[in-house]
């Protein structure tokens, strides 16, 4: 192949990888097996390694970061990014409202246009594309001039490397906010915590670390999520709107949120907020209000800016999930990989309608910085834990009575020489057969995401253990109803709900019995790359550390963790006594034949008679997928109440629009 030959055919690959780029991380809708990406990304790099000169900072190789450095470089912003005004009341938001009519002369029964997004809990970025290619990412720094993370920008997989509009504009400064989503920070803080490391103390934290980092490989490997909501400096292109605008970088390429739309007048914003307080509890990420900005380009700039912020925009804030409350006891748990955290026994407190008795202190040196004591009034926070965190100690209310609790020599549990290994934060059991350990692994085995057995629970779980009926998981396959009957209130009903359940697991979906397994770092994303890429168990076990590898998303430390637990003897027993027992995990290509197979959904609205859950299980059983954002690929739009953006988008592309009803009607018709 001649250089000529190469420059073209790296040219398409572009376009081709950034396509299913877009395909999988932002529709959730990949088009082509990860196998068919993978040798079109090997292609990409081979000619690259062949054609040095060809190789671009652009190209989508680069994503996996590149040599660490010693520091970041300044960028000036060509247009400040400024911050907002922030309110916590409606009264602020009518007196904001009041202020822009009088600002616009308007009269009382003219109502303005707003444009309501939910206010992302992340890091403002400024992004650049040069001639419609990435050149640039910086973060805010202090309005005027950031830090160039460029870099780090790179490896965000849903950032698209090129915008997908021909001819591009000369240059467009895209401002948006860079997260991670709550189960990639939930995942992201068990690794840590299982590898000694201390954990993140909210997502936001986690992305700034993540994106701040001077080497782009280890941002590489932090799932950070983007979206996009406002222009910087444009040259090449006019937009109207901020509605014109989000649509416009949408089509672009750009991830922008679904959940943002136009309202009208006062009214219409604080209805919108009220929705987004609601839905703030189901959503997979962290908001901490929502933004409200003039739609009109026109008149963001009759309306101009003050020193620090714009005139034309606001942010109306979520109460914060704190409350303050006592610490009754701080007890050591040992979780699933033996690791022994403090956890603050709490007096129950509401904090935004969830009832709070526990929290987490990490690990025993935070416990000693943060000089919590049992008898503390404490501050405590909901910060995308499942468990919420001490933030602090009130000192000041101390009588004296507080005692601390010293860490632990023995396992709380089964009383073996806890263990510091080096460099590690915290402290371990190292003890296989440590009941504590075998309790967790049953109930992650059993929990709703992985094998789903109803009723085992932890309280069943919690008592197996303790009556030595199961010391393995697969000891639950061979438990039988007199098992049952020697626990405390047991009645023949329900111990036969509990094998019913037990009996229903034999046949789950392959990812999930991989996630039940507990392999280190193999959360649900990855049990489900790894049940697609192998297709079976066994297949699995079997696999080579250069198979795992050439996987899209399994790195090297999570492909060594999978081989050293299908080579570790006791896993292997267990997982023959299961297959033994008559476990048998479906795997998910036979769901090829389903009924919803290569179909499209996308969930909007409230829903009322299933969770969003639910609804994204059922279509995914049935071989289809449940999006998150409307295109022409969608085949059905399920609306729940109070629908938005995407049922505007439905209907614009002419996208069927059908009710939960009829989603339940279509899955029955579908099954006969
Ligand atoms: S617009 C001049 N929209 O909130 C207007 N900001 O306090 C600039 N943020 O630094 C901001 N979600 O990091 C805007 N949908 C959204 C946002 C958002 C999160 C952050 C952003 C900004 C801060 C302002």
């Amino acid at each position: 192949m001649d250089t000529q030959a190469a420059e073209a055919r790296i040219k398409e690959l572009y376009t081709l990888i950034e396509r299913h780029n877009i395909l999988y991380y932002r529709d959730d809708a990949p088009e082509v097996s990860d196998a068919v990406y993978d040798e079109l990304f090997r292609e990409l790099q081979l000619l690259e390694e062949r054609f040095p000169t060809l190789a671009r900072p652009e190209s989508p190789t680069r994503r996996i970061g590149a040599q660490p450095r010693e520091s970041f470089s300044q960028i000036r912003h060509r247009i400040p990014m400024l911050s907002l005004e922030n309110t916590l009341t409606e009264k602020e938001i009518v007196e904001f409202n009041d202020r822009i009519k009088r600002y616009l002369s308007l009269t009382d029964d003219q109502e303005l246009v707003y444009f309501c997004e939910p206010k992302m809990d992340g890091l403002a970025v400024e992004l650049v594309y040069e001639e419609g290619v990435f050149s640039e990412g910086s973060t805010r720094g202090d309005g005027f001039i950031g830090e160039d993370v460029s870099a780090n920008v790179r490896t965000i997989k849903p950032l698209p490397l090129r915008l997908t509009i021909d001819p591009p504009p000369h240059r467009v400064e895209v401002r948006g906010e860079v997260y991670l989503a709550l189960k990639d920070f939930q995942q992201l803080n068990a690794e840590r915590e299982e590898a000694g490391e201390q954990p993140f103390a909210n997502p936001r934290n986690a992305a700034a670390g993540s994106l701040r980092q001077l080497d782009s490989r280890v941002t590489a490997k932090r799932p950070l999520s983007l979206f996009c909501y406002g222009p910087g400096e444009i040259d090449g292109y006019e937009f109207v709107s901020q509605q014109n605008f989000l649509d416009t970088i949408a089509q672009w390429g750009l991830p922008v949120n679904q959940l943002s739309r136009k309202v009208s007048g006062v009214g219409g914003v604080l209805a919108y907020y009220r929705e987004m307080a609601t839905m703030r509890e189901s959503l997979d990420y962290e908001i901490d209000g929502v933004v409200v900005k003039v739609d009109s380009f026109a008149l963001q700039r009759e309306l101009g800016e003050k020193s620090r912020s714009p005139r034309w925009a606001i942010a109306f804030k979520f109460p914060p999930r704190q409350a303050t409350t006592l610490v009754e006891d701080i007890v050591p748990q040992v979780g699933r990989t033996g690791v022994i955290t403090p956890v603050a026994h709490l007096k129950p407190v509401e904090v935004s309608g969830v009832i709070v008795s526990r929290a987490t202190l990490h690990n025993w040196e935070e416990l000693a910085k943060k000089d919590i004591r049992i008898g503390d009034t404490v501050l405590i926070e909901r910060a995308g834990d499942v468990i919420p965190a001490v933030v602090k100690a009130f000192s000041e209310k101390r009588d004296g009575s507080e005692r601390t609790l010293p860490m632990p020599e023995y396992c709380p549990e089964c009383g073996s020489k806890v263990t510091k290994l080096p460099g590690e934060v915290a402290i371990r059991c190292l003890e296989l057969s440590c009941p504590a350990q075998i309790r967790e692994a049953i109930s992650h085995f059993a929990s709703r995401n992985a094998m789903d057995i109803e009723g085992l629970g932890d309280k069943y779980g919690e008592e197996l253990v303790k009556l030595n009926l199961v010391t393995t998981v697969a000891d639950l396959y061979t438990l039988n109803r007199d098992d049952f009957m020697r626990f405390e209130r047991m009645g023949d009903k329900l111990a036969g709900n509990l094998l019913n359940a037990i009996e229903n697991s034999k046949k789950r979906e392959l990812s999930r019995f991989i996630f039940a397994l507990g392999i280190r770092n193999v959360g649900e994303h990855t049990a489900k790359i790894l049940a697609g890429a192998f297709g079976s168990i066994e297949n699995l076990a079997k696999a080579t550390e250069a198979e795992l590898l050439s996987l899209r998303e399994i790195g090297p430390q999570v492909a060594q963790n999978i081989i050293e637990y299908f080579a570790n003897p006791r896993n292997r027993e267990i997982l023959q006594s299961m297959i033994h027992a008559g476990v048998q995990p479906i795997s998910e290509e036979k769901r090829l034949g389903g009924k919803f197979a290569g179909m499209n959904f996308v969930f909007t609205g409230t829903l009322t008679q299933f969770t969003r859950d639910e609804a994204k299980r059922i279509v995914e059983n049935e071989g289809g997928h449940a999006t998150g954002s409307v295109s022409r690929k969608t085949d059905f739009v399920v609306a729940g109440t109070e629908a938005g953006s995407k049922l505007t988008k439905a209907r614009e592309l002419g996208v069927p629009v059908i009710s939960e009803t009829e989603f339940l009607e279509l899955l029955g018709v579908c099954r006969t």
